[in-house]
């Protein structure tokens, strides 16, 4: 089996390695990079606890491969707070809202909401509330989840 070699940006980060066709990134990021907050769970994409950030769009790690992800800028959850602790706007309105409870889904979720309220992006309260639909949680009915998405579209995070 060939190995191949891969480079990539992982929260501000370089990060090389070498892994087989077959790794996914959500293994990649797990046990080659250490970022363990890359939450697998399905690992056939119907979870949604392994979605990260790559080159600005949220992704599920377990259904990309490491060797397609050669050259991009990833996040992780671990990338989301300023180097002071505070913490990211989602990461906030999660807290604020009860969003979690296990927080074995709470990583993936950030993430899809993170991506969705980066920069320009101006989504709906509706628009987060449907991103969900991609993400399984077995703790909170998703109420507090969807409190949140009303606080950072409120709060004008969105
Ligand atoms: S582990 Fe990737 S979607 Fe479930
Ligand atoms: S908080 Fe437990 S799975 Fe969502």
């Amino acid at each position: 089996m060939s190995d191949h070699s891969i480079s990539m940006t992982i929260n501000g980060r370089r990060q090389t390695g070498t892994v087989e066709a077959r790794t996914s990134l959500g293994d990649f990021l797990r046990m080659d990079a250490g970022y363990t907050g890359v939450h697998l769970g399905c690992e056939h994409g119907v979870c949604g606890a392994c979605t990260v950030v790559v080159d600005g769009r949220a992704v599920r790690s377990c259904l990309v491969l490491a060797v397609q992800a050669d050259g991009s800028e990833v996040t992780t959850v671990e990338g989301l707070a300023d180097p002071e602790g505070t913490l990211h706007p989602v990461q906030q309105a999660m807290r604020d809202s009860h969003g979690l409870q296990c927080g074995f889904c709470t990583p993936g979720v950030v993430m899809t909401f993170a991506a969705l309220t980066a920069e320009d992006c101006k989504p709906t309260e509706d628009e987060l509330i449907a991103a969900m639909s991609g993400h399984i949680c077995r703790c909170t009915g998703y109420q507090g989840i969807r409190k949140a998405a009303k606080i950072l579209v409120e709060g004008g995070a969105a």
